[in-house]
């Protein structure tokens, strides 16, 4: 039961939630009826590791003990062999620490904005980006999110923004022009709906951006730290970027967000120019450190391809025995999602009575974000119940 305080106390912001959660183990959740719950949701993208992983569990305690903020007035160990690890992983350059998905996306803005002081890139101020992509709430990232549904109420916001649709490369290039100082994509579409910018988009627009001299920036927010098989999504087209945004699975659940900035741009940033109280803190570093130890020993960027393939055909079968229901399944690694022919509450809400959590998107379809160590009897289980839950619904259309 949903405590009537949540209504009274809490901000209106959110959907009325049915379910309260107290306790999560790998990939199981449990409510404080003591009902459990096969989480293919991972908090969004965040939980890739699996709820209270016992290494991360134990890092993060032993850092609560010794240190747990102190500011970025000093020079932080955690953060600097963090930011060595990230690099090594992204490519040379560096990195600058802060707290959510929206914030990261925040600094590649700002950054846009400082590399126009550049005397190559002087006079630009256009950020280029995708339609249908999502950045986040605050009023830059929400500037750069096309869609009407999040920016209702809110306009006017920044200047400087223009649109256009997602792997149509002739669109790209009519708008690239010489005011256009960055171009801003996601590498996979999360909240949109699941959709994959191609390989040949993104070396296009790598191709593009290089001759127009403009950034090309990547929110990896939702796709980053091995949810679709790579460690950073984009890393499958074989394309550099100038700069990268990070969140959500960089933590494990622990607030972190991040962005890295290539070698060449290296310096733009200077003392003044950007910061924040918590960002990068003892405490945030150390969960990122477990989460990467994590996915390190346990090989978990391969395991993402391995079930992501084993949830894929599973999904595509039932796409195939459910034709009136299901269009299409869409994404890759980890990152997927079921196209709905009808509005997928109904369904989503079925599933929840069945024991299995998954998440809405753009587009009607359902998101299915297991964490990167789930296991194939738990893809079974899932596949099973939402077998058993659209044979139902079907049954019921036909009535
Ligand atoms: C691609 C992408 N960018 C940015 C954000 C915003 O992240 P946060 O909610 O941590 O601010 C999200 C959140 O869903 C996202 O999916």
């Amino acid at each position: 039961m949903i405590s009537p305080d949540h209504k009274k106390f809490l901000l209106g912001n959110y959907a009325s939630p049915v379910l309260e959660i107290v306790r999560g183990e790998g990939t199981r959740l449990w409510d404080s009826e003591e009902r459990e719950f096969l989480d293919f949701t991972s908090g969004i993208a965040v939980t890739n590791i699996g709820h209270c992983h016992p290494q991360w569990t134990e890092k993060v305690s032993r850092q609560a003990q010794s240190l747990v903020h102190c500011s970025n007035l000093y020079s932080i160990p955690e953060q600097v062999r963090l930011a060595k690890r990230l690099t090594t992983a992204i490519g040379p350059g560096k990195m600058l620490f802060c707290n959510s998905g929206a914030e990261a996306n925040e600094g590649l803005i700002k950054f846009a904005r400082l590399a126009s002081e550049n005397p190559n890139f002087q006079g630009k101020h256009k950020i280029l980006v995708a339609d249908n992509g999502f950045h986040g709430r605050t009023m830059g990232a929400l500037s750069a999110t096309a869609s009407q549904k999040y920016r209702q109420g809110f306009e006017p916001l920044l200047d400087g923004f223009e649109f256009a649709p997602l792997n149509d490369l002739d669109s790209f290039d009519r708008k690239l022009d010489d005011e256009t100082v960055a171009v801003l994509v996601e590498s996979i579409q999360g909240e949109g709906g699941i959709h994959e910018a191609d390989d040949p988009f993104l070396q296009g627009l790598e191709k593009l951006c290089r001759e127009r001299k403009a950034l090309l920036m990547f929110d990896e927010v939702q796709s980053g730290i091995g949810r679709t098989g790579d460690f950073l999504g984009y890393q499958k087209a074989g394309v550099c970027p100038d700069a990268v945004a990070l969140a959500k699975g960089l933590g494990g659940g622990f607030p972190i967000g991040a962005f890295w900035i290539s070698e060449q741009w290296g310096e733009v940033f200077k003392p003044g120019s950007h910061g924040t109280t918590f960002g990068g803190s003892p405490m945030a570093c150390a969960a990122a450190h477990a989460v990467l130890d994590v996915i390190e020993n346990e090989g978990l960027v391969l395991a993402a391809k391995e079930n992501g393939l084993v949830l894929r055909d599973g999904l595509t079968r039932l796409t195939g025995l459910f034709p009136d229901l299901l269009e299409e399944v869409r994404g890759r690694g980890l990152m997927l999602a079921v196209a709905m022919k009808k509005d997928p509450a109904e369904l989503i809400g079925s599933l929840r009575e069945n024991g299995l959590l998954v998440v809405g998107a753009g587009g009607n379809s359902i998101r299915f974000l297991p964490p990167l160590n789930v296991r194939v009897n738990e893809i079974e289980q899932a596949l099973k119940i939402t077998e058993d839950v659209l044979s139902s619904l079907q049954s019921k259309q036909s009535k």
